[in-house]
């Protein structure tokens, strides 16, 4: 049988190594490790098969046949990047309320306002599940396009029943039917609806929601993998937040949640206790919520575009770091932070939040891919992972985050599971 792909004479090729440096996974610390004129074959099965020195793997495979070989003379090659927290099934963009945030408004203003999340709800609701598909498959061929190889998609704009499961239906189709790698989330609790207070809110999604779920679960219906509550004041408090957590844990799904985001809720500590594989936001994160999450091995999930667009402090990541957290990054595409780029992520990453641009690839790449539990098959460039890889025209991997956008250019090849996408 013939092999799928080999991409030959690399300049460089970026893998990440379990040699003893920043980046912690949970196999240990990790170090980016960049080997040049390089050489890596993807089977037949889609998973990478050899990596090595472009001479030896000449060697090796001489007379072998490939479905597709790509010569990238002085290019660099990287892992797909992972995006590990997007909000992309909804209706209604929310252009002029990004007109009211640059006159002053803050984001909770606009949402007691009854826009926002709420605004986004209303239009979400009235949506027919084709038309969120059709606009679902133009964004995350947006991601791909920027280099996305795996990425997180919450519901939560429905926040009772039927949206929410339209919105999952919706993120199922996709993943079933396009080559980008979905990792799906139950966000129920993205908002109290209109008209309930916290605790009906909270009892329709355990008794209601939850269960009806977990029937379609259990039927083979419907994927998920993760449960994410907002947990900030006015929205879900400490304990509502907790009791539905723990929920979905006893469903079997992940804990990944919206976290001291505006102010400090002691979320991080609450995630670590309940063993979250991961807490996005952080921004108001005190010292002992970054301890806590550092024992915990729970994941930080930053989200440069949210505190830029929204003007919030930024969030701690030399402290994270420092502290042994693994911290990754995300895009929190939605109608609030609309940004379909990693590259563009990583940049903010590094300009504002004082990241390396090794830290920002790991925490874009093998720590994403951690936060969504997928740390063992993908997030990085070795043998029996997905064939999941950049493909950068480019002499060091390192203009992915110099060049602040036009990526089409930059990035010549993406590859899922050895095609070319
Ligand atoms: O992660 N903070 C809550 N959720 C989203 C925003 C969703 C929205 O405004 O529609 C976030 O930034
Ligand atoms: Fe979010």
């Amino acid at each position: 049988m013939s092999n799928k792909l080999l991409v030959k004479n690399a300049k460089q090729v970026v893998l990440i190594c379990h040699n003893g440096e920043k980046f912690l996974t949970k196999d240990g610390m990790q170090k980016l490790c960049v080997i040049e004129n390089s050489s890596l074959v993807i089977g037949s099965d889609g998973l990478i098969k050899d990596i090595g020195p472009a001479s030896t793997i000449d060697f090796q495979y001489a007379g072998v046949s490939f479905d597709k070989v790509i010569d990238a003379t002085g290019m660099c090659v990287i892992p797909g990047l992972v995006d590990a927290h997007t909000h992309p099934v909804w209706a209604g963009d929310r252009v002029h309320e990004f007109a009211l945030k640059l006159a002053g408004a803050t984001y909770m203003d606009v949402h007691r306002a009854g826009g926002g999340i709420h605004f986004t709800v209303e239009h979400t609701r009235a949506a027919l599940a084709s038309t969120l598909l059709a606009s679902l498959i133009g964004r995350l061929g947006r991601m791909q396009r920027a280099g996305t190889t795996l990425v997180e998609c919450k519901s939560g704009y429905g926040l009772e029943l039927q949206t929410e499961l339209k919105m999952l239906e919706v993120i199922e189709t996709a993943r079933r039917t396009l080559p980008i790698n979905i990792s799906s989330t139950y966000c129920g609790a993205h908002a109290v609806p209109k008209g309930k207070t916290v605790a009906e809110a909270t009892t329709d999604i355990l008794k209601v929601q939850l269960p009806r779920l977990s029937e379609r679960m259990l039927a083979g219906a419907l994927r998920v993998d993760n449960i994410d509550v907002f947990c900030e004041q006015g929205v879900f408090d400490l304990s509502s937040t907790r009791s539905i957590l723990q929920a979905g844990l006893d469903m079997g799904l992940n804990i990944n949640f919206h976290g001291d985001e505006l102010h400090p809720m002691n979320s991080a500590q609450l995630g670590a206790e309940l063993g979250a594989l991961a807490i996005s936001h952080l921004e108001e994160v005190t010292d002992e919520g970054i301890a806590a999450m550092a024992t915990a091995k729970t994941a930080a999930i930053l989200l440069p575009t949210t505190a830029y667009i929204l003007r919030l402090p930024q969030p701690r990541a030399r402290d994270m770091l420092e502290a042994g957290v693994i911290v990754a990054l995300g895009s929190d595409f939605n109608p609030n932070a609309y940004c379909c780029s990693m590259p563009v992520v990583m940049h903010l990453a590094c300009v504002n939040m004082r990241m390396s641009m090794p830290e920002a690839l790991a925490a874009a790449t093998i720590n994403a891919a951690y936060a969504l539990g997928r740390s063992h098959t993908h997030g990085s460039l070795e043998v029996n992972k997905h064939g999941d890889l950049l493909v950068l025209n480019a002499p060091r991997w390192e203009h992915l985050i110099y060049q602040l956008g036009g990526h089409q250019e930059l990035i010549r090849y993406v590859v899922i599971r050895g095609n070319v996408v």
